[in-house]
């Protein structure tokens, strides 16, 4: 079987690039990491690349004078390596319009909130300020537009009275590492169709795009 080629994009601790690596190593699961990027030099992520023996790069976008040098940089390394896929996983640069029309449904996040809600920074603690029962997270195909574009998957998880913002974070991440692997899955299959803003997904049972983490949900 031939597997899609993944491009990871992180900047930091690289927890849902484990969860990728992770799922690459069962044989049946439909893609394989291809190559990492950072534009952080010394992160975890680049560590857990290296232990998985997967290519990785740093492409530092204060050594590139202007947004479209370092955005070519990337597409470049992108492409020298195959990548058919390019996965957002903490990955701190906001991406140009021309950036995303080029990879235009090739170009996945994940956002630890349940968008269209509470996109952006400092998600949690919003989230938990703003009082809601529930939050999660959301996979979806990228648009020009951050943390916007249609959704491929989201899982839920309640928001506790007690919650700080880290406590949420934590019960957050559990969701994103299913659903990030289960997501791409779904993308390398072909299974799948853009219907103006919304994605359809040929499956069997659909009721599995949302991921039940908790009896409660
Ligand atoms: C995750 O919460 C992800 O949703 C957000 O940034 C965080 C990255 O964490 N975009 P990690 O680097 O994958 O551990």
């Amino acid at each position: 079987m031939s597997r899609m080629k993944l491009g990871v994009l992180v900047s930091g601790r690289g927890s849902n690039l484990q969860a990728l690596l992770d799922a690459a190593t069962d044989p049946t699961w439909p893609a394989e990491v291809a190559l990492v990027l950072s534009n952080q030099p010394g992160v975890q992520a680049l560590d857990r690349a290296a232990a998985a023996g997967v290519p990785a790069a740093v492409i530092d976008h204060r050594d590139v004078a202007a947004r479209a040098a370092f955005e070519a940089a990337l597409d470049a390394a992108l492409r020298d390596a195959g990548v058919e896929l390019v996965c957002l996983a903490g990955f701190m640069r906001v991406l140009s319009a021309d950036f995303v029309a080029r990879w235009f449904n090739r170009l996945v996040n994940i956002h630890p909130s349940l968008l269209p809600a509470f996109p952006g920074l400092d998600t949690h603690a919003r989230a938990i300020k703003a009082g809601v029962r529930w939050s999660g997270c959301t996979v979806h195909l990228v648009r020009a537009t951050v943390d916007q574009g249609p959704i491929l998957i989201q899982a839920a998880v309640p928001v506790l009275p007690e919650d700080r913002p880290e406590d949420l974070a934590a019960r957050v991440l559990t969701a994103e590492h299913r659903c990030y692997p289960r997501a791409v899955a779904w993308l390398a299959s072909g299974r799948w169709t853009v219907v103006g803003d919304t994605v359809r997904l040929a499956d069997p049972a659909p009721v599995s795009r949302r991921v039940h983490l908790n009896p409660v949900g």
